[in-house]
């Protein structure tokens, strides 16, 4: 019986040395915000894949741009890339909110005070706190073609250039 025993358990933990790395590579992009200090819905339900380097660079790979909504409107790009180190996305790029009509770049999420159950959005004219809870649960995207959004956030662009 005991043999046996210690050949299972051999077995068993060659076993989990296998496969345990393969679970690591495919944890979410969900679960890596969570053990960074951030809410899981910081990024849609859609993400294909991601990559994340050890220098705190994470780039992450929508299927097609995902048009969502938290407070306001959200627009991420197919392709979004920030800085990740605990509690917060610094220098983020491909992800738009909208304000007042006019689509603005996130630059920066941060939560300063977990206890505060608030998450500042750094959209470079203005910070914004909103409510942690709003990003609780990964949004999904809404099915739009994407192109109507998309040629209008352009133009929103262009106009801001030329202010
Ligand atoms: C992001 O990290 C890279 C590598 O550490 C650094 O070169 C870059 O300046 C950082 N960007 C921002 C916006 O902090």
């Amino acid at each position: 019986m005991a043999p046996f025993f210690n050949k299972l358990l051999l077995t068993l933990s060659l076993f989990s040395l296998i496969v345990s790395p393969q679970r690591s590579l495919s944890s979410s992009i969900h679960d890596l915000l969570r053990s960074k200090g951030l809410p899981a819905g910081l990024l849609p339900e859609e993400v294909k894949s991601y990559k994340f380097s050890d220098n705190g660079h994470l780039e992450v790979f929508l299927d097609a741009p995902c048009l969502t909504k938290y407070e306001n409107r959200v627009y991420f790009e197919s392709f979004v890339t920030a800085n990740l180190t605990y509690g917060s996305l610094i220098g983020v790029e491909g992800l738009q909110q909208e304000e007042l009509f006019v689509w603005l770049p996130v630059k920066d999420i941060i939560v300063n005070d977990p206890s505060s159950g608030l998450i500042l959005f750094d959209i470079g004219l203005a910070q914004k706190q909103l409510s942690r809870s709003l990003f609780d649960i990964p949004p999904r995207c809404k099915n739009e073609n994407g192109g109507g959004l998309r040629n209008h956030v352009r133009k929103e662009k262009g106009f801001e250039a030329l202010r």
